[in-house]
């Protein structure tokens, strides 16, 4: 999104000269690319453009739009013929960065974010950048010496604390570690009061620490704030200041998961070591058989899509359904589904008995305390011979429980699971220890589940 130029103006009468009407036409561009009208901005950007054929921000944002709407190759073209017009635009190339960030491409992202510091040395977006693809292609000191420059030349900016805050406690070797992150989290969350990521982060550091009754005020102010958030609410029962919900809320769900969309590039890169798309994919793959594109397969609680390309070869027709739009509208970006559906999941699941011969569900479930309901709702949405395969954070014990834990998502027993795909109806059930995603410098250990309705 085009965030160096923000002024909106009227559109001019039609008879202008081509340089006052280009002008123009550019500002409303920009307005209708700021507020959403990918549209709107598309066609503008294409009248500049005919206007004055090598306009280089109308290049340059039509460029970011292009990647915007899913076409990130025609994206990087463009932004680079803006470069060769106007070759020392930090903006321009630090949004170069960002497709390529976002494309997986770190090295050619890690290069344009130099690039754009050389040419504007304080570009805190840009330094803010390299730092984040730094962490991620594992270079932790590097990405530290980012951070601290970063700090160092804009001690006000709350987004560096942020991160800061998170680098620490993803790379934590010690307890000194969360320390300086929950630290790092309580300054962001001072600079701006209205960061909810730092805040929420503030509280799980603190329950790290031990420090519950501090989380547990963090997450009471809060909600005192603001009465009706549903993210303080649940995130209080998770740290033990209320009674724990049967699952997560629809609302926290989607406010958690809509704002996770946007900072979905972000997220991803610092989560290299997510692994249950891949060994969910891994197991179920190894009960079907070779792939045959003859399946109807259910991604449920499909977020931005990554289990389509690891299941599609098995599919005829794949559908994802989730409760958030914004990651639904990702999963779009990213194809591979014949279907989307935003929905909460179980109510989802009834309405479509004896559908699906597969449903996958990759870190969703984590989300349910009590698995029965979304269970025996999978189970009648499978027909006869169909597999359900997914994937929980373990807790570790020989009873039959669950807990919520500080992350905000619940562990499971192994005895609790069993338990309930017993009772609703699941045969050959297999669950099989892994490690799921890293968290504050731990590998978090789950369940891979599959288990098949019987035949008759
Ligand atoms: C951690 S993401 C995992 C997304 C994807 N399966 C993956 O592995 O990348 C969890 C997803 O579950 C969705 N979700 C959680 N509870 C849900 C519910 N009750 N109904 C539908 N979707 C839900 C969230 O919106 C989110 O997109």
């Amino acid at each position: 999104m085009p965030r160096s130029l923000t002024t909106t103006h009227p559109r001019k009468q039609p008879a202008r000269q081509p340089q006052a009407a280009f002008a123009t036409l550019l500002q409303e561009a920009i307005a209708s690319h700021q507020a959403g009208d990918l549209d709107g901005a598309e066609r503008l950007y294409g009248e500049v453009l005919q206007l004055q054929v090598a306009q280089p921000d109308a290049l340059h944002f039509l460029g970011v739009l292009h990647h915007q709407r899913g076409r990130s190759e025609a994206g990087v073209e463009l932004i680079r013929s803006a470069i060769k017009i106007t070759p020392r635009h930090p903006d321009a190339h630090n949004n170069l960065g960002n497709i390529h960030k976002e494309c997986g491409r770190l090295r050619e992202a890690e290069a344009c974010y130099r690039r754009a510091l050389e040419c504007g040395p304080t570009h805190h977006n840009a330094l803010s950048n390299l730092a984040v693809v730094l962490e991620a292609q594992e270079r932790p000191e590097e990405a530290f010496q980012a951070y601290t420059r970063l700090l160092r030349q804009a001690p006000q900016f709350a987004h560096g604390h942020y991160l800061l805050g998170r680098f620490l406690r993803q790379f934590a070797q010690n307890v000194g570690h969360i320390e300086q992150s929950a630290e790092h989290f309580r300054k962001a969350c001072q600079l701006d009061g209205s960061n909810v990521r730092a805040l929420q982060a503030l509280g799980e550091s603190l329950y790290l620490l031990g420090r519950q009754d501090e989380a547990v005020a963090v997450y009471r102010d809060w909600l005192a704030r603001e009465p009706d958030n549903p993210v303080p609410r649940h995130m209080l029962a998770a740290c033990g200041g209320s009674a724990v919900p049967a699952r997560a809320d629809d609302d926290y769900v989607r406010d958690v998961f809509d704002a996770f969309a946007d900072s979905f590039d972000e997220q991803l890169l610092r989560n290299l070591d997510y692994r249950a798309p891949q060994v969910l994919t891994e197991a179920l793959s190894r009960c079907l058989g070779a792939p045959a594109a003859a399946l109807n397969i259910l991604d449920a609680g499909c977020g931005t899509g990554l289990c389509a390309p690891l299941i599609r070869a098995h599919a005829r027709r794949l559908v994802g359904v989730d409760l958030s739009g914004g990651m639904v509208e990702k999963a779009r970006a990213r194809g591979g589904y014949d279907e989307l559906v935003v929905a909460e999941l179980t109510a989802y699941l009834c309405a479509q008995p004896a559908t699906y011969d597969v449903i996958v569900s990759a870190d969703t479930l984590v989300y349910f305390g009590e698995l029965r309901p979304v269970l025996s709702a999978a189970h009648a949405a499978l027909r006869p011979g169909g597999r359900v395969g997914f994937t929980l954070e373990a807790l570790e014990g020989d009873a039959e429980c669950s807990e919520l834990s500080a992350s905000g998502r619940y562990r499971h027993t192994r005895a609790c699971v069993q338990r309930v795909l017993d009772v609703a109806g699941f045969r050959e059930v297999n669950i099989s220890a892994d490690t799921l995603r890293r968290e504050a410098g731990r590998m978090v250990a789950g369940w891979v589940v599959v288990a098949c309705r019987g035949v008759i």
